[in-house]
């Protein structure tokens, strides 16, 4: 079915969710013994398990048509020649040139970007190492201990995650810290334990005009400028933007100004200058190592043929819950306490990029878009919200990520992980029937009346879905590899469900909002004009203030 027909070709997979409504995937692991090999992939080093879905081959066929019907492919050429696909902003989507490891150029608008992009790069290893080494000093000399990055979405969610995921990589001496909340409790909790003459701010905004990063960075030097006098400026900040211009009028020092590009999306940005927070902290050949494993899957994803296609296959599974199922959230588990910031990461690059109701020419879509994406670690999550993905009323697909080795050697800590990660996705898979529960609870010598008045609570339904990542390790490149593979699954979903993925006008009116209220909330102008329950709220602050 072709990309713009009334569906988009997803009536045409209710067919198969009815085959399938009538049978489990218990039931289909049983009827063969070969469904993991058949339904897993790898590319990366990563493993993807994508067997304990609700598929079979006939649907995963319907799907990969699905997809060269909507023009998956096709679009995907777009991409990687700079073709305008963000089409609101009338901007290229080109954050793959940022880690490109090969030697052809990469066209933008007639222009060969990589001498560009490569260029920034030996600037931020060079300003890195000097930081490092303690050839760049604080103001009176002192060498930096602590970098405080200051931005926020884009510019703040990839570097806090990749520096919390590679935190072997770090160094005791030199802490990374992340500010974004324009609530001042999140700078005053930072700097409160930070020396001003030890302290480097790096000032990331991509437009360096929003609103929370620029309060920041204006209390951050001021803090600076009261403790070590105004000349210490230009020495505790650096500025990462494509608005040199501005980040100039801030007093940054030219040489500390590291640009990008609009054909950069805020949520794709890790890979560029906003990635100098994690090469400080990880050194400039680790966040090497990270854009070398994007780049490794993006050579996957742009020469391995859909059917074995790991952000392809990802994104069909999840075009197949949302739009022949009706599920609408999704959740990425990892079994890897380090990936702790990564589901809060993922909800950027996914909500943002999809989170749309209207195609490409404006018409408003007719059918589900980007689902709700939400997750913690595991085993954390096994004793807070498991109990709704195995019980609720609502099917919840989920994604289990894990390392086949960690990097402390603290056993039997990470077999422990193991067994757990492998018993979620099992248990999710099998669930258990009531005869089940029965034989268990007569087993433990317990009544009739009680069996049958435990049995019903004790019964899990399964037959829910989920997807298993395995990788060798929580290295910088396998990193780089999975924020990819996510990146592009995101891609391929926004083809299919014909939006654009790259522009995020929904963040827009509540900006709006804000600067028409500040006024009326610091009391220079009246609420009046506003809807009941604004002034209400906007009465009830000005009377506690205090
Ligand atoms: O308001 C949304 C947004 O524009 C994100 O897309 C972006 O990552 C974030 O704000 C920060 O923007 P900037 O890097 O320009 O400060």
């Amino acid at each position: 079915m072709a990309k713009g027909s009334k569906d988009n070709g997803f009536t045409a997979l209710n067919k198969h969710r009815k085959r399938l409504s009538e049978t489990t995937m218990r039931e289909m692991f049983a009827a063969d013994d070969a469904r993991f090999n058949r339904f897993s992939a790898q590319g990366a080093d990563i493993l993807l398990d994508y067997s304990k879905n609700r598929i079979d081959e006939d649907v995963m066929t319907a799907l990969f048509e699905l997809a060269r019907a909507a023009g998956v492919e096709e679009r995907r050429t777009q991409m990687c020649e700079g073709e305008h696909i963000n089409i609101t902003e009338d901007r290229a989507v080109m954050h793959m040139a940022l880690r490109y490891q090969g030697d052809k150029p990469v066209s933008v608008d007639g222009h060969d970007v990589m001498p560009d992009v490569r260029g920034v790069l030996k600037a931020i290893e060079a300003y890195t190492n000097a930081v490092r080494s303690g050839d760049i000093r604080g103001h009176g000399g002192e060498q930096i201990t602590d970098v405080v990055n200051i931005g926020i979405g884009g510019s703040d969610l990839g570097p806090a995650m990749v520096t919390l995921a590679l935190e072997p990589y770090t160094r005791a001496d030199l802490r990374a810290h992340y500010v974004s909340n324009v609530d001042g409790a999140h700078i005053h909790d930072v700097l409160k334990r930070l020396d001003p003459k030890k302290t480097l701010f790096i000032v990331a905004s991509k437009t360096f005009t929003t609103d929370e990063t620029m309060t920041n960075a204006n209390s951050a030097r001021k803090w600076i400028a009261e403790a070590l006098g105004e000349e210490a400026v230009p020495n505790h900040f650096a500025a990462v933007s494509t608005n040199l211009e501005a980040c100039a009028k801030f007093g940054i020092r030219e040489d500390r100004i590291f640009g990008f590009w609009d054909w950069v999306g805020g949520r794709y940005s890790v890979w560029s200058a906003i990635g100098l927070p994690i090469a400080l902290a990880v050194g400039y050949d680790n966040f090497d190592r990270l854009l070398a494993g994007a780049d490794a899957m993006d050579r996957h994803f742009l020469e391995t043929p859909l059917e074995d296609n790991l952000p392809v296959i990802m994104a069909l599974l999840g075009v197949w819950y949302r739009n022949a199922w009706g599920f609408s959230t999704h959740a990425v588990l990892p079994y890897d306490q380090r990936l702790s910031r990564f589901a809060a990461y993922l909800q950027q690059q996914d909500m943002e990029s999809n989170g749309k109701s209207v195609t490409l020419s404006g018409k408003p879509v007719d059918w589900p878009t980007g689902p709700i994406v939400w997750g913690e670690p595991g085993t954390n999550g096994q004793h807070a919200f498991y109990q709704l993905i195995h019980q609720g009323t609502d099917v919840i697909p989920c994604d289990f990520l894990i390392a086949a080795r960690p990097h402390e050697s603290l056993p039997p800590h990470h077999d422990k992980l193991v067994a757990n990660v492998l018993a979620q996705s099992e248990a999710l898979m099998l669930g258990k029937t009531k005869d089940e529960v029965v034989a268990e609870l007569k087993a433990q010598g317990l009544d009739k009346d009680k069996i049958k008045a435990l049995a019903p609570h004790k019964v899990f339904p399964g037959n829910r879905p989920s997807n298993t990542l395995f990788y060798p390790q929580l290295t910088p490149e396998i990193l780089g590899s999975l924020i990819a593979l996510y990146e592009h699954k995101v891609f391929v979903q926004g083809v299919i469900w014909n939006v654009n993925s790259y522009d995020q006008w929904g963040v827009e009116l509540g900006k709006q909002l804000a600067k028409a209220l500040l006024p009326k909330v610091q009391g220079q102008e009246s609420g009046e004009g506003h809807d009941s329950s604004t002034q209400g709220l906007l009465g009830y602050y000005l009377a506690n203030k205090g």
